[in-house]
């Protein structure tokens, strides 16, 4: 059986393509918001989000359209966040493809439309911004064409000025196959994204894939293994909308009193307690963090603090980790774990606005693994921890096949790029005359160094990044430690390979030159591997200055002082007798 009057669809694009615009014009043209309400792009509802533009976490909204109920279902778009994405698409049953018309198929529409086709989506391709001058509808069609979708169907909108609205919802009644509705069948419902509220706990966003839920029921999950009673289910419309039950084939929440997330993340199968599923939806991962790095708060007596606020931020982000780690230059801090560089500055952020804190931040490392010559196996996050050169066996560090499209006249550069990186050419394939994509191995190091801002100023922002995980491979690794005033930092090591040790050492040293400041006594900074000093450079002393000492009476201007620098964060750290800003602990990634 099917339940006819639903269409559940989501809409996939490439960054900056026009997802959010398109998804304010379907919710203004079928009156789920009033204007008076219209905030522009309602569906990114994080501040944070609002401002960097981009969408991070899925939502969802249930929307009414001629006798249809259409369920919008949002997707994060970023690579940080793959597994919601997946999430999203398997609650489906259709996709809205948007494509920049003057910007064409990007890496991004690609790894959509493989997604999608993988999910059994019915794809509706959209080609949005025709109003563009630069707009080119007809060669997006040949690219679609060549990835195998029927330009005939794709439809021609402009999210900006409103046209082509109608149309996107029609096809969607039309084209999106109704959901299977199996009500006689124990309750399967899949997570696919939830929120955090402190009355109501943690609120999962589910797609009800058979039999029905409903206030008072007794849940599982499945793969949690939690029990809990249900105190209200609904629909979002935008906002909550309490509603007697939610049957199969239906999107919708529940509230029952879940008061933390690792009880109930995403891809979880939700089942009634008294009348279980016999096995869970497919597809479910618990998400592990892929890069580290040291948090310190710059005030050690923040350090209460900081622990309290990432243990509220873990309570709605369960790909968050943290434990506590002690640096010898930084004293106490937390190791935190995230899915990438995005969520770790999104983590970053929030933690300085919500709570306040001060910070410094290591620079992110990857996991390696490390076998010693004692047999003894070891998984290092922190470069610090690295053992001895002369203990290591073999170190072994994740690789990543990474999708670069760019247009064709910056293929040298992009290609020298990855090889200045450790990258290995796998392929590269044409999208059309003039847009390549290529597909090189590159080590994970390497990409969350500065990778992506080179990638971007040497295509002049014309080359998209993408990338997967494709396991781990041996290299020929070594640590490079810092000495700030002949005192070794922990938290400025990094691992890299032994080919290029000297030269990052050598420009790491200059490099921290420029960003220590001077102090009344000269500061030299030391770059070794084990014993052996590859580069060293002096910070030259402070010349002594009568002026500060002319108005080192006025408390008055003193106070002031004290007060500016409080506004301004300031991320700096006394390490020893030297202040280091935070700036330093990120030189150790860029790599020219
Ligand atoms: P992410 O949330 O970052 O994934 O981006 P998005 O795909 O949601 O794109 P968004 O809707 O934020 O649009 C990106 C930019 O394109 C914004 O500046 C929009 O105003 C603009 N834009 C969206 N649709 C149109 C359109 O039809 N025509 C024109 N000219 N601009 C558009």
């Amino acid at each position: 059986m099917k339940n006819e009057n639903i269409r559940n669809f989501c809409i996939i694009a490439h960054i900056d393509h026009g997802k959010s615009t398109l998804a304010d014009r379907i919710l203004e043209k079928t009156g789920t918001i009033t204007d008076r309400d219209m905030q522009e792009q309602v569906l990114d509802n994080m501040d944070l989000e609002r401002e960097r533009g981009i969408t991070i976490k899925a939502q969802a909204v249930s929307l009414k359209y001629k006798d249809y109920k259409l369920n919008l279902i949002d997707t994060p778009g970023h690579v940080d966040f793959a597994y919601e994405v997946s999430r999203s698409l398997a609650a489906c049953e259709g996709a809205l493809l948007i494509i920049d018309a003057a910007q064409g198929v990007e890496a991004q529409t690609m790894a959509n439309i493989y997604l999608a086709l993988e999910h059994d989506l019915e794809i509706i391709p959209v080609i949005n911004k025709i109003d563009l001058p630069a707009a080119n509808p007809d060669r997006v069609k040949e690219e679609l064409m060549d990835l195998g979708i029927d330009p005939d169907e794709a439809l021609l909108t402009s999210a900006k000025e409103g046209i082509g609205i109608t149309e996107v919802l029609d096809a969607i009644i039309e084209r999106i196959p109704a959901p299977e509705a199996e009500l006689d069948q124990p309750l399967k419902a899949l997570v696919f994204d939830s929120i955090y509220n402190s009355y109501q706990g943690v609120i999962p966003h589910i797609r009800v894939v058979s039999g029905t839920v409903k206030k008072g029921d007794m849940i599982y999950l499945m793969a949690s293994e939690k029990k809990y009673e249900v105190d209200e289910v609904g629909i979002f419309n935008p906002g909550f909308k309490e509603v007697d039950e939610l049957v199969a084939g239906e999107v919708g929440y529940l509230m029952a009193g879940i008061k933390d997330v690792r009880n109930c993340r995403v891809g979880d199968t939700i089942t009634n307690y008294h009348k279980p599923a016999s096995k869970p939806l497919p597809g479910y991962k618990k998400v592990q963090p892929m890069v580290f790095s040291g948090m310190y708060p710059t005030d050690n007596n923040d350090y209460k603090v900081l622990q309290e606020a990432l243990e509220k931020l873990q309570l709605n982000d369960a790909a968050l980790t943290f434990e506590s780690e002690t640096s010898e230059a930084l004293g106490f801090g937390f190791r935190c774990g995230f899915l990438g560089l995005l969520h770790m500055e999104i983590v970053q952020e929030r933690l300085e606005r919500e709570y306040d804190l001060d910070l410094v931040i290591t620079a992110p490392s990857v996991i390696y693994k490390v076998e010693k010559k004692s047999g003894e196996e070891l998984e290092i996050e922190n470069p610090s921890n690295f053992p001895e050169q002369n203990e290591i066996e073999t170190v072994a560090e994740p690789f990543v096949k990474t999708y670069i499209s760019l247009p064709e006249d910056y293929i040298g550069a992009v290609m020298k790029l990855c090889e200045d990186n450790r990258g290995e050419f796998v392929n590269m394939k044409y999208l059309d005359e003039n847009r390549v994509v290529i597909n090189y191995h590159m080590p994970m190091n390497e990409i969350i160094t500065d990778f992506f801002n080179q990638l971007k100023s040497s295509t002049r922002g014309y080359a998209t990044l993408d990338y997967e995980q494709i396991g781990y491979r041996e290299s020929d690794l070594v640590k490079l430690d810092i000495l700030v005033n002949k005192e070794p930092v922990d938290a400025l090591s990094t691992i890299v390979h032994r080919d290029n040790a000297r030269k990052l050492g050598e420009s790491l040293a200059r490099k921290l030159k420029e960003i220590i400041p001077r102090h009344m006594f000269k500061v030299p900074i030391q770059a070794a591997i084990g014993n052996d000093v590859v580069a060293r450079v002096n910070i030259p002393a402070q010349r002594k200055d009568v002026l500060q000492k002319c108005y080192g009476g006025d408390v008055s201007r003193k106070r002031k002082l004290l007060e500016k620098q409080k506004e301004g964060k300031k991320r700096m750290k006394q390490v020893g007798s030297v202040e280091i800003p935070q700036d330093a602990f990120m030189a150790v990634l860029e790599r020219n």
